[in-house]
């Protein structure tokens, strides 16, 4: 029996490509940058599965024009790269790699939330600039973390490790979640909160929720207008939750006190984004997941669902499992060629 004709777009962390290498016949894509529209539409009409980042726009017309296509495994949490419903449509089954990131990005959360707060980027420039003097009662003052109300925006994998930090940082905890978390807010001692409420009451807001339609600018106008003068926004989730001009806007006039992103829309910004003028904005390249550990174990993650979905196992993140009976039948049919 031949093997399955598969594409990773980009090279990877530890030990996943050897182990697709021995399982498929690999084509990878081995530059920087990801896979231009032509190379990505040429490979998916060729293959039987896709090894993809968050990088890789597979949206409809990618879609139908894969007529082998078995299966898209996305190496990542969020997969708002793809068009779900176009691939459900084709019975071409969707995984992803949630769970395993969200201790590493939960950590960073607290590194970018810590960063602001205490204004560490600007203190490395100020030294670097050599205008340190002398110690000083007035010099980079920030805020103080211990103490201070958290409000959680989104309550998965990601937000429950962040909540866990900040109940060890001696926080006032509150979030927002499409579903309460009893167990959750004992243990820690959260509130539950409108999302109004928790802008008005939050000294930081961080943001994990997925983009959806419906979490789209769910930070705007109007929420940083909520938000206290002294707030601080911290975004390791995606850009477009955060309305980018509004972010500018309110950083710029002082409405609320600065923000740490490691997501922007666009990413990456462009170097004269005005946003990258501001003292009081800390900015990361969607590093959040990146430790040698976690990348390494997302890739595998990605390789071993790749490999189950090839081989007529449904994983157990799929995100949209509920096509298995299509899928089973078009599995078999897209990989006859090969028996
Ligand atoms: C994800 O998994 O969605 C992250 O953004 C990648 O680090």
């Amino acid at each position: 029996m031949g093997k399955p004709t598969v594409f990773v777009t980009r090279r990877l962390p530890g030990g996943a490509i050897d182990l697709l290498h021995q399982h498929t016949d690999l084509r990878l894509w081995e530059e920087e940058l990801p896979p231009p529209r032509e190379a990505l539409l040429r490979q998916a009409a060729a293959c039987h599965g896709l090894l993809t980042l968050l990088t890789d726009r597979l949206d409809a017309e990618l879609l139908a024009s894969a007529p082998n296509l078995v299966v898209v495994s996305n190496m990542a949490t969020g997969f708002d790269n793809i068009d779900l419903a176009a691939a459900s449509e084709r019975s071409v089954l969707v995984t992803r790699t949630p769970g395993i990131l969200s201790e590493t990005v939960a950590d960073f959360t607290f590194a970018l939330l810590l960063a602001a707060a205490r204004r560490i980027p600007e203190a490395d420039r100020y030294v670097r600039a050599g205008r340190w003097k002398t110690w000083g009662p007035s010099v980079l003052l920030g805020r103080d973390v211990y103490g201070a109300t958290l409000g959680i925006v989104g309550m998965g994998g990601v937000g429950t490790e962040v909540a866990k930090r900040a109940h060890g940082f001696g926080m006032r905890i509150v979030y927002h979640s499409r579903s309460r978390r009893p167990a959750l807010e004992r243990r820690y001692g959260m509130t539950y909160l409108p999302l109004n409420e928790l802008l008005r009451q939050s000294d930081f807001v961080t943001l994990h929720v997925p983009l959806s339609a419906e979490t789209r600018r769910l930070i705007g106008r109007r929420e940083l207008r909520l938000m206290k003068e002294t707030a601080i926004l911290v975004n390791t989730g995606r850009g477009p939750l955060v309305d980018r001009a509004a972010l500018y806007e309110a950083l710029k006039s002082g409405q609320i006190a600065s923000a740490a992103l490691d997501v922007t829309d666009p990413e990456p910004l462009s170097p004269d984004d005005p946003l990258l003028s501001l003292e009081n904005l800390v900015i990361a390249p969607h590093i959040a997941s990146a430790s040698l550990a976690t990348r390494a174990h997302m890739a595998m993650l990605a390789a071993e669902n790749l490999l189950a979905a090839l081989g007529g196992r449904i994983p157990k993140h799929a995100a949209n499992r509920e096509i298995a009976q299509a899928w089973r039948t078009a599995r078999r049919r897209r990989l006859t060629s090969l028996a």
